[in-house]
């Protein structure tokens, strides 16, 4: 169903409209009638007959027709039957304001059930309950308590906290900052915050998305419709909230470094969604979206008429990893014949202390002209002769007349730039308070533009034994282990292309010993016991051992101080295995999100993982550039390739054990968590060794 009703409806109910001025009821009311709300308003007040001259209705029944939507504000408890009377009367939209449901507790989850079954049967799409409504600018729909109407424009805005929302509509308010809809959702019990982007994705008023989530209700849904929408739309979402599987016990490294926040992290990555910290940061960002074209390239020209701020613009630009446009002879020719001599004609293009408009727009519209250019920032300083409001305008027709490229204006300084802010955002230019606001945000337009051309995503699958890690961890859940030995990680981890190093398992001395001798040194030795997880914790791993009489110490010792350590472990043995020589230890893990599904880890692998933290995630499955991806966006990556004369080890290689991981992972949902720890990589063209696996499962 579509959600036009609500932010379009052509009449509206509001049940609980009150007589009385400061009341939730009356203030809606009085806010839609203000907004110019050009369809029909039902006040439904039983004990009113006129409400500031409304006519008012006892029920929805009186009311004679369907209205398109319908606002709730009675008591919670009143709230049930009054969605059964809009199943009656056939309503199918309903915003409901009233607080006390899911929010306070057992009582008020049993409330929001029960009006959610109700609303299932008769067909209601409902937002809410515990929300603060609705606004609508282009329909001059202002169906909430939470300010004023602001002006039409192309941000649509959905929120989870009622709260922030007013804060932004006073914000958005004061600056003049216009809006497609703006949306609060409450505690989301039928329609969430995916059905809302989804219908701002679908709207023509709105051009860009913003939002702000404390959770996401379905994760991987989510991912998969917010890349579609991104594709067209950008997404810019402030999240709190996400550390909650923070504390959670995590048996694997990978589990234990994979918090919710690096899971949405990695799902906005993917989805495309542009992340903001700060609702400053997203006004600035979405503003440029909703109002200038995306840039084609990197490369940013400046104009300024003064040389400091055109230098920290200049800097922002380095430091962010964008291209100080190059302007071409042309265009400092044409800027050198009408600028006075002293003006400066490189980028930044200084057009001087004393520029009038005119200066301002002659050098913006030759510098837009430079094909070298992608995009530009006006920088403006209140000096003796600054004409900030010809400018502003000067500047807005340029941006008319030169289409295609953006431009963002940074007017600094407060009084003498105030009415020249508020022309430049009348006409659509984006403005920042300090010129690194202005780069960061055409950076972000940049990495977008850069990501809508990404690469098809194409996942390789490789040929594998499934039947075998079938068999195993289907034996496994049948007898409710879920934590999978290392001989049997092995097997599975084998089974998807890995090698291993050799070894078996010894119960004395002795037959370490001769396993040591046939195997050839120097060997390892680790302990082995289903019940110890973190081997060298408790002194269980021996590495470089060379011979014979080395091996039965190591033995005899393990067998005698771990058992004091850990007198719950059961003890099977030891495991005498081949050591791996030469390479780089690196860590490949999977840590399943509750909400996003299988996330992918590359680290520093070793001991030094969860002391170094120097890893990356992305959610599986992972196609070849993503994998590679995962590498570089860890410090680990530099030292892989080789530093400082040392030969660098097979790159191609890991990425591609990371890339089998992945369809392991994804082919079996019920690996819960799993480490690759230490994979040894050694030059390009050896074969990389699984030296130890470990892999926990969950019943699906
Ligand atoms: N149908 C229509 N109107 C009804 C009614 C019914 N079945 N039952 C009562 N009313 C009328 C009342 O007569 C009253 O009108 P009046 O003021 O003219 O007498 C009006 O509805 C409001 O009812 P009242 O009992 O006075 O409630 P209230 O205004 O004190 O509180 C809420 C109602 C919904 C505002 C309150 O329960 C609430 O939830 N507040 C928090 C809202 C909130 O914070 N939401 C989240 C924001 S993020």
């Amino acid at each position: 169903m579509s959600l036009q009703s609500f932010f379009d409806p052509k009449s509206v109910a509001i049940v609980g409209a009150s007589r009385q001025k400061g009341k939730v009821g009356y203030e809606i009311l009085t806010n839609l009638v203000a907004g110019g709300y050009e369809g029909k308003i039902f006040p439904i007040n039983p004990k009113a007959d006129s409400i500031e001259g409304i006519k008012c209705y006892p029920d929805l029944v009186s009311v004679g027709e369907v209205p398109d939507l319908v606002i709730i504000i009675v008591p919670a408890p009143l709230v049930p039957a009054v969605m059964d009377e809009c199943v009656k009367v056939r309503v199918k939209s309903v915003i409901i304001i009233t607080a006390g449901f899911k929010e306070v507790g057992p009582e008020g989850k049993k409330l929001e059930e029960e009006v959610v079954r109700i609303a299932r049967r008769g067909g209601i799409r409902f937002i809410g309950p515990n929300c603060l409504g609705v606004i609508s600018p282009p329909h001059k729909l202002n169906a909430s308590f939470g300010g004023d109407l602001p002006v039409p424009g192309g941000i649509g805005y959905v929120s989870q906290s009622g709260a922030l929302l007013a804060a932004i509509l006073d914000l958005a308010n004061a600056n003049g900052i216009g809006f497609s809809s703006l949306v609060s959702i409450g505690n989301k019990a039928d329609i969430d915050e995916l059905d809302i982007i989804q219908a701002f994705g679908e709207q023509r008023d709105t051009r860009v998305v913003a939002g702000y989530l404390e959770s996401i209700t379905d994760g991987d849904v989510f991912v998969r419709e917010a890349e579609q929408i991104s594709d067209h739309k950008p997404i810019l979402l402030m999240k709190s909230g996400g550390t909650e599987a923070g504390a959670r016990a995590a048996s694997s490294h990978t589990g234990s470094l994979a918090g919710g926040e690096v899971a949405y992290e990695s799902a906005f990555r993917r989805a495309g969604v542009i992340r903001c910290d700060s609702i400053k940061e997203q006004f600035d960002f979405a503003q440029a979206f909703a109002n200038q074209p995306l840039p084609e390239g990197a490369s940013v020209a400046v104009i300024t008429n003064a040389g400091g701020p055109g230098i920290m613009a200049a800097d922002a630009i380095e430091e962010r990893g964008l291209t100080f446009a190059k302007l071409s002879d042309d265009t400092k020719k044409k800027l050198a014949e009408a600028l006075p001599p002293a003006a400066n004609v490189q980028n930044p293009v200084d057009v001087l202390g004393d520029a009038l408009a005119d200066r301002y727009e002659f050098a913006l519209g030759v510098v837009l002209d430079d094909p070298n250019v992608n995009s530009a920032i006006v920088l403006l300083t209140p000096q003796a002769m600054t004409q900030a409001q010809e400018t502003a305008e000067a500047i807005v027709k340029i941006a008319g007349t030169k289409k295609g490229k953006p431009i963002l204006a940074c007017f600094l300084g407060a009084r003498k730039v105030e009415e020249g802010v508020r022309l430049l955002r009348r006409g659509n230019i984006p403005q920042y308070d300090s010129p690194e606001s202005a780069v960061a945000t055409l950076k972000v337009m940049v990495d977008h533009v850069r990501w809508r051309n990404r690469p098809k995503r194409v996942v390789r699958l490789f040929s594998v034994n499934r039947r075998k890690v079938e068999s195993i961890v289907e034996r496994h859940l049948r007898q409710g282990i879920l934590d999978i030995g290392e001989a049997e990680a092995k097997e599975i981890i084998e089974a998807y292309g890995f090698a291993t190093p050799k070894g078996s398992i010894a119960a004395t001395a002795e037959q370490a010993a001769n396993i040591a001798n046939q195997l050839g040194y120097p060997v390892v030795l680790k302990i082995w016991s289903p019940d110890i997880l973190h081997k060298s914790d408790v002194g269980g791993v021996r590495v470089g051992i060379r011979s014979e009489q080395e091996v039965k110490d190591a033995f005899d010792l393990m067998m005698y101080r771990i058992p004091k350590k850990r007198p719950d472990a059961h003890i099977l043995g030891v495991l005498v295995q081949e050591m791996v020589r030469s390479g780089k230890e690196v860590i490949i893990g999977m840590h399943r999100d509750p909400h996003f599904g299988p996330l992918m880890m590359f680290g520093m692998g070793g001991i030094m993982v969860e002391v170094l933290k120097d890893v990356s995630f992305y959610l599986a499955p992972l196609t070849a550039e993503e994998a590679k991806q995962m590498l570089l966006n860890t410090k680990t990556y530099h030292i892989l390739k080789g530093v400082r004369g040392q030969e660098g080890v097979d790159i191609e290689a890991i990425a591609e054990g990371l890339q089998r991981v992945s369809q392991l992972v994804t082919e079996f949902p019920e690996i819960k968590e799993m480490d690759i720890n230490p994979f040894v990589v050694g030059a390009p063209g050896t074969t990389p060794i699984a030296v130890d696996a470990r892999i926990s499962l969950e019943k699906k």
